[in-house]
């Protein structure tokens, strides 16, 4: 029996990962913001797949609620085989806007956040000779929309240096760069959807299901659906007058 760690666990991509995981008889711990929420949720993963789901209410921007976390990733009597670092938010707050403390929140929680849980869950991992760490990237991170875009193409490289350094080890790290999902990140964030086409968008479920499966055979970038494979090629590979040009036009769209 596997023992998994998803932070944001409670909404959206992290709600569909601790679902397919219980469903596979993982036990699991959820990290958020919200306990109640996290009450809530864990509750109904016990009753419905009859796992075991322990909470922790933590702010990944605080520092000391990040190192409890790690902590707990460390914890030797209570192994964790995978860890997801999922929490995240979007960002529509420009460059030069002076409220830098909204940027600085942003790479508190989706940089150095996942760089300490990685880190903590890395050596746990490697001391044991397996585990598996997924972290949710975006395909944003291949086109240049501000600050979200930069974090998120940090989380990428980071993923692939960390599984440099992990390499031979038995612990396999995955980033996992998806398109447009239905969640509740776009509302939280005050980003505009209606424009969209529904061929942009990927179901949770699916998206997490072809993840789970790219993080099983140790695969380091992880896109689901042909399609976002296809949106990323042509991203990471198109001429860079392009991607920025596409890039402005995306931004500007949602002002
Ligand atoms: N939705 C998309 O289209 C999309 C596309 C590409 C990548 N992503 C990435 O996917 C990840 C999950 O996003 P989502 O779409 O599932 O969003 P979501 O539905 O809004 O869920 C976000 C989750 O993160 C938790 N969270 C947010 N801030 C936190 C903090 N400071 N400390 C601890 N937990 C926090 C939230 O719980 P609390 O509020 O209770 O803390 C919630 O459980 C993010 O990293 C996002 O960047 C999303």
């Amino acid at each position: 029996m596997a023992t998994a760690l998803v932070t944001g666990g409670t909404s959206g991509i992290g709600a569909a990962f601790a679902r397919a995981l219980a469903a596979r008889g993982d036990d699991l711990v959820l990290v958020a913001r919200n306990l109640e929420r996290l009450d809530e949720h864990a509750a109904e993963l016990r009753e419905q797949f009859g796992i075991a789901v322990e909470v922790i209410s933590a702010d990944l921007a605080v520092h000391d609620d990040v190192m409890r976390v790690a902590a707990r990733l460390e914890d030797a009597e209570h192994p964790i085989d995978l860890l997801v670092n999922n929490a995240g938010f979007g960002l529509h707050t420009k460059l030069l806007d002076p409220k830098v403390e909204i940027h600085e929140n942003a790479i508190d929680v989706m940089i150095k956040a996942v760089l300490v849980l990685g880190g903590a869950a890395g050596r746990a991992m490697k001391a044991r000779g397996q585990g598996r760490i997924i972290n949710v990237s975006s395909a944003s991170g291949w086109i240049t929309q501000g600050n979200y875009s930069a974090i998120k193409a940090w989380v990428r490289v980071y993923s692939e240096s960390l599984s440099n350094e992990l390499h031979g080890t038995g612990v396999t790290v995955t980033a996992l760069c998806p398109g447009w999902v239905r969640t509740e990140f776009h509302e939280r964030a005050g980003i505009r959807t209606t424009a969209l086409p529904s061929i942009v968008w990927i179901d949770a479920d699916r998206l997490v299901a072809e993840a789970l499966q790219d993080a099983d055979r140790g695969k380091i970038i992880s896109i689901p659906t042909k399609r976002w494979k296809f949106a990323s090629f042509l991203a990471s590979k198109g001429p860079g007058v392009l991607i920025r040009k596409v890039s402005r036009m995306l931004t500007s769209s949602r002002d």
